[in-house]
């Protein structure tokens, strides 16, 4: 699979079959965090995965009550133990995060697993549930298991909506 096929099959999967991840595939999706770049290499994700039935349950209330999510085999909870701000004006912890999950969501891919990037959830229970301390921020949950419905064809604008060349021309 080309990197680019494997970005073409991901896709937000919101059921899942009642099947555990091989621990050796759950070794190679976080390697594949693992090697992600980060702001002066500074590596300051941390995640969290979680496979107990209850605990799942309570991370998917936590999760505005998106119960699909307690039905994967594992929930990542993924944080970030950095407050730099860049040069920029932009926190790396989330930016940091963002790209060591969807190296995540690309190697579960490869795997025949899938994911889905989960936003809406109040980090100050998820903290409760995972014993995560207040200086280390939530950045985001995600789901990760075998699929049990279909791929949807992604809806995106068209490219000459997102890029131009050489110059702001939008
Ligand atoms: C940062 C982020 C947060 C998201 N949060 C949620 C969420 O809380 N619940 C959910 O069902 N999907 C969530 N999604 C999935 C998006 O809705 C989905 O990626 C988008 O609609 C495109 O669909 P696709 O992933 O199937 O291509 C999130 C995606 C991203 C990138």
């Amino acid at each position: 699979m080309t990197v680019l096929e494997a970005i073409g099959k991901r896709y937000s999967c919101r059921a899942y079959q009642d099947r555990p991840v091989e621990p050796e595939k759950l070794d190679s999706i976080f390697e594949a965090a693992r090697l992600a770049p980060s702001a002066k290499n500074m590596q300051d994700w941390r995640f969290v995965v979680v496979t107990d039935k209850a605990k799942k349950g309570r991370l998917a209330e936590a999760a505005s009550n998106q119960m699909f999510i307690a039905d994967a085999a594992a929930i990542i909870a993924a944080c970030s133990n950095s407050d730099h701000v860049m040069r920029c004006g932009q926190a790396i912890g989330p930016i940091d995060v963002a790209i060591a999950l969807e190296h995540i969501c690309l190697q579960a891919v490869e795997l025949g697993l899938a994911t889905c990037w989960i936003g809406s959830f109040y980090p100050e229970m998820v903290r409760a549930v995972l014993g995560i301390p207040d200086n280390i921020a939530v950045i985001e949950l995600m789901a990760l298991g075998y699929p049990a419905d279909k791929p949807k064809e992604p809806r995106r604008e068209p490219i000459e909506n997102i890029l131009c060349y050489e110059k702001w021309q939008f």
